[in-house]
């Protein structure tokens, strides 16, 4: 493991009990706080796409802490930032998708205009999991039309295996705990 890495890892403070008793929580604003470690984290969830043939013309952003990551990554890769939000948010006609996640119940929607035929999709998020929140916005990019080309995550559980739920999508993660 590289130093800024570390740097990252270190960073990223376990909450347990929260939000609910058995949950052990990824807490990642100590990380967002730190220039350096922010930076790379941007740097290193793009770097895998940056010379990506065909390019990537947008990335999406998951409601709320993927976009957090997202947005900066996009511009770092020279592509659109897409949102795919929690249900309600988004004005005019969109695709949504319910799912299960580690605690509750979500539903997840996107702009049906929000691609261009074709386009292909770069989808960040900050925690890799089950694998029902990377899933649902996977299919919501299908369904208006877009091609999904890989998925990056600063955390991946994979004592979740969220694996078995992104099919044979590319999918980086900077730290597997
Ligand atoms: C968390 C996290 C991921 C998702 C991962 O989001 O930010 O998006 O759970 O879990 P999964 O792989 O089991 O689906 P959450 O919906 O809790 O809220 P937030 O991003 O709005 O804080
Ligand atoms: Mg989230």
């Amino acid at each position: 493991i590289r130093s800024a890495d570390r740097l990252v890892a270190d960073l990223v403070r376990d909450v347990p009990d929260y939000p609910k008793p058995g949950v052990l929580f990824k807490d990642i604003t100590p990380l967002l706080a730190d220039p350096e470690a922010f930076g790379h984290t941007v740097e290193a969830l793009g770097a895998p796409w940056r010379d990506a043939a065909p390019r990537v013309d947008k990335v999406v952003g998951i409601e709320a802490r993927g976009f957090i990551l997202a947005a900066p990554v996009a511009l770092a890769l020279g592509a659109g930032f897409v949102p795919v939000r929690k249900a309600g948010k988004l004005p005019g006609p969109t695709f949504a998708r319910s799912y299960a996640l580690e605690y509750g119940q979500e539903t997840l929607e996107v702009q049906r205009d929000a691609f261009e035929p074709g386009d292909r999709v770069l989808i960040v998020d900050d925690v890799l999991a089950t694998g029902g929140t990377v899933e649902a916005a996977n299919t919501l990019i299908r369904d208006a039309g877009a091609e999904v080309a890989g998925i990056s995550v600063l955390l991946e559980l994979t004592f979740l295996a969220p694996r078995t739920r992104t099919g044979d999508l590319t999918v980086h993660s900077l730290l597997p705990v």
